[in-house]
């Protein structure tokens, strides 16, 4: 979809649609109250007949509406107007693009972004209104032998400010939230790419091809051979049952302007996860393929970044292969030897991918980041603790944990922190090698951060747990993109530090 910034009356516009906000209890907007004007008091009409409360994301399509210039006139509902923040926004948005995608219009004029949000500027909203607009028009249909068409999406939509003297801000917070969505279109896709085509080698050559894309990415795809030389045993071990062969997938982004030490993100990359020997349970399984969805947010983060020529340095990495049982899997009680030297006794082979991100992380050392960030869908654990809404925190550094968590409230992709303390470390104690893969069941996010802890102590960390968020499940199964907004979002402040 296209996106354009103007300034300008509703009843003005040439356009398929002008979409302009009521709110509940059948107030207008300035917008909608200027279309009644124009219109010699029809939507204000309309509104006392009952067919328009304002009630929130409710929708009534007009036509040929008198003193416009428009085709047409869609009144979107806001809900109570001292009620309008952050989520309320993005509905109206939802509701209103989701319309108009379905109905005739190629095009539209949008006015919601020029209501007032709480705590937020109009470049807020109008990147907002971009990602919101992308999400709401987003299909997975590479995979169907016969693609639904939608019979007249929409294109192309114009967001409105209030003043002229926002235009270039607005063009400016709008090619943002393109990027970002950019960004979260590869993640969604890679999510719900079945697990025979989302493979391990499958990942490094998509990752080779946004090299192509964006030269400014730089990338390298080490084999089993070469991770062996590495020493990265935990890794390996968990490829064993495959017949897929594992990739190591290094990403270089390195545009900052002074001599800054890279941000690195670690994304968990299983293109499907059986559990392995400690075999999961047959229902719901297919989910495991979204198992990589956090190396697919690796993967969108340094294309949205990419694509805004963001001023950082960035480092990307992938460890990605499958959790299979087989002849030749790791076993309950295999010992095996990481890349930092501690050795792990594999309780339980299921808990993969904290043993895939050790080495990962193990690695990361070399770059003397700034901070490392790792991305996982670690625990199930972490679905029981905060459900779908927000991410799972974990930090050794406050500053840093601060940091990710305003980027995701300015991100609208939140995550909220979970303790990372002492006191949890205790269940992982082995009798046989330095430690365990697993603790008890209480607390099992924690305890699996706590796992990662131990191949963090050399820099800033912080770990995602987005094992709620990734993917949604039911009638709207499919990966999200999250939590690409926030990391993107992160690094754009990285860019401009406050201080
Ligand atoms: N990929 C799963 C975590 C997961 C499960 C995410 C369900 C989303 C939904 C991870 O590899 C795993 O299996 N974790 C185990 C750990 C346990 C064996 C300590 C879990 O959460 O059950
Ligand atoms: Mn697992
Ligand atoms: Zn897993």
């Amino acid at each position: 979809m296209e996106f354009t910034i103007k300034s300008g009356s509703p009843e003005k516009q040439r356009s398929a649609c002008v979409v302009v906000g009521v709110f509940d209890n059948r107030k207008l907007s300035l917008s909608a109250e200027l279309i009644d004007r124009a219109s010699n008091g029809y939507i204000s009409e309309i509104i006392r007949r009952g067919d328009m409360e304002g009630k929130l994301g409710a929708t009534l399509l007009l036509h040929n509406v008198r003193g416009t210039l428009a085709d047409r006139v869609l009144l979107v509902g806001l809900g109570k107007e001292r009620d309008f923040r952050d989520r309320e926004f993005r509905s109206a948005i939802r509701s209103a693009v989701k319309l108009l995608n379905e109905t005739g219009s190629y095009e539209a004029v949008l006015y919601l972004t020029e209501e007032k949000v709480k705590r937020r500027e109009v470049v807020w909203r109008v990147e907002h209104a971009v990602v919101v607009a992308m999400e709401a028009v987003y299909r997975f249909e590479q995979m169907k032998s016969q693609p639904t068409e939608v019979r007249r999406p929409l294109r192309k939509l114009t967001l409105s400010v209030p003043q002229r003297s926002d235009l270039t801000a607005g063009e400016k917070a709008a090619a943002q939230g393109l990027a970002i969505s950019h960004g979260m279109d590869l993640a969604r896709d890679l999510g719900n790419l079945p697990g025979n085509v989302c493979t391990p080698t499958y990942l490094g050559e998509r990752a080779r091809e946004l090299a192509t894309q964006f030269p400014d990415i730089h990338v390298r795809v080490l084999d089993r051979k070469e991770c062996e030389e590495l020493g990265m045993g935990s890794f390996l071990s968990v490829s064993n049952g495959s017949d897929q062969p594992p990739r190591f997938i290094i990403l270089e982004y390195m545009q900052s302007q002074r001599k800054a030490k890279p941000c690195v993100l670690v994304g968990k990359g299983i293109t499907f996860d059986t559990g392995g020997i400690s075999l999961k349970p047959g229902l719901d399984m297919d989910q495991m393929k979204f198992d990589m969805c956090g190396a697919a947010a690796v993967l969108g983060t340094l294309r949205a970044i990419a694509e805004m020529k963001t001023q950082v340095n960035v480092v990307g990495l992938i460890p990605a292969c499958e959790n299979m049982p087989s002849g030749h899997a790791t076993k309950p009680g295999d010992i095996v030897t990481s890349m930092s030297g501690q050795t792990v006794e594999v309780l339980n082979t299921d808990a993969e991918g904290r043993l895939i991100l050790a080495d990962a992380l193990t690695y990361a050392e070399r770059y003397e980041p700034e901070a490392v960030v790792d991305i996982a869908t670690l625990t199930g654990a972490m679905v029981v603790a905060l459900g779908h809404v927000a991410s799972g925190l974990f930090s050794n550094n406050e500053t840093l944990a601060r940091a990710l968590l305003t980027a995701g409230d300015d991100a609208y992709d939140r995550a909220w922190q979970m303790p990372l303390w002492e006191d949890y470390q205790d269940g992982l104690s082995s009798n046989f090698a330095d430690f365990a893969n697993i603790a008890g069941r209480a607390g099992g996010s924690i305890t699996a951060a706590c796992f990662l802890s131990r191949f963090t102590k050399k820099y800033d960390w912080a770990h995602l747990d987005i094992a709620g968020t990734a993917w949604k499940e039911g009638k709207e199964k499919g990966a999200t993109g999250r939590p690409v907004p926030l990391l993107a979002t992160w690094l754009l402040a990285q860019e401009n530090p406050a201080a």
